[in-house]
């Protein structure tokens, strides 16, 4: 038996390139997003690597367990889960649609952490010498302020960091590792899809492959929190200074 990522996002942006990492690492890929066309060109790039397909809308309720209920029907076990899959949406609060709102908290949230329990307990199981286990979960740097007119966006992100973070003490006895990546503005389908295509963020962008790397090598380390690139922990860590009234005008600024 190999090692195996199970990957969710992994048709674009930071999963696709976090999914040709952790096949050249030599995991076996189980690969979940909803553009069954987009999954199969990863599987024809990777050129005969054991990549297995799961189409699947996360935004829909009990969508994780249908991914696990397909895993095990394959009779695949986990040794890595990267919870990628992921969107924002621009706009007030009040605007915003409630069920737009609800599917992101259903992507972002809901079903990172119901996969999370789910695959935890063979993760937990694994036994690969040298080969590292765990979880790398997606937040943002949406995750260290409040963010006006994508309020529900980084109280995700705000969750997952939170979440990870606890489950890295929860989990401190063991060998399993829980790394949370947290990205600034990165250059993918992001801000199309989060109709923030306009605002100052996109300016300044780090590209897919080198956040995935970040992420990837992080992991690997057995890093807490990965932030890549210098100009975004420096904003980390500014968050940290700033009272949240302060932050959350910055995030106004940036984000308009
Ligand atoms: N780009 C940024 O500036 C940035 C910054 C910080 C954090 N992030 C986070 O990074 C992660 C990856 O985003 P990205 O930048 O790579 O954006 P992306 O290019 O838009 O990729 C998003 C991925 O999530 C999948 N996804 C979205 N909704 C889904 C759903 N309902 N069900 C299943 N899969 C779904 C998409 O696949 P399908 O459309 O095929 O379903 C795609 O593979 C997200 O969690 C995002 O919040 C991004």
């Amino acid at each position: 038996m190999k090692p195996t990522a199970l990957i969710t996002g992994a048709s674009g942006g930071i999963g696709y390139e976090l999914s040709l990492l952790f096949s050249k690492a030599g995991y076996d890929l189980i690969v979940v997003a909803r553009s069954e066309d987009k999954l199969l060109e990863l599987k024809n790039e990777l050129n005969g690597h054991p990549v297995t397909i799961i189409p699947q809308d996360l935004s829909e309720p009990g969508a994780a367990q249908v991914v696990f209920d397909k895993v095990k029907e394959l009779g695949l076990t986990i040794t890595v889960l990267v919870n990628n899959a992921g969107f924002g949406l621009n706009g007030s609060f009040e605007e915003l649609p409630l069920l737009d709102q609800q599917k992101m908290l259903q992507v972002n949230v809901n079903a990172l952490t119901e996969l999370t329990h789910l695959f935890l307990p063979e993760i937990k199981a694994a036994r690969f010498r040298s080969i590292p286990k765990g979880v790398l979960n997606v937040a943002s740097t949406a995750a260290f302020l409040p963010g006006p007119k994508m309020a529900v966006y980084y109280a995700s992100k705000a969750y997952v960091l939170s979440f990870s973070e606890a489950l890295v003490e929860e989990l401190k006895e063991t060998s399993v590792t829980i790394s949370t990546l947290c990205p600034g503005a990165t250059d993918t389908n992001f801000f199309k899809a989060a109709q923030a295509e306009n605002t100052k963020l996109v300016k300044q962008t780090m590209s897919p492959e080198s956040v995935a790397k970040s992420g990837f090598l992080g992991f690997v380390k057995g890093k807490r929190v990965v932030v890549p690139g210098a100009m975004n922990q420096g904003m980390a860590y500014a968050s940290k200074l700033l009272p949240r009234s302060l932050a959350a005008k910055a995030a106004h600024y940036v984000d308009s």
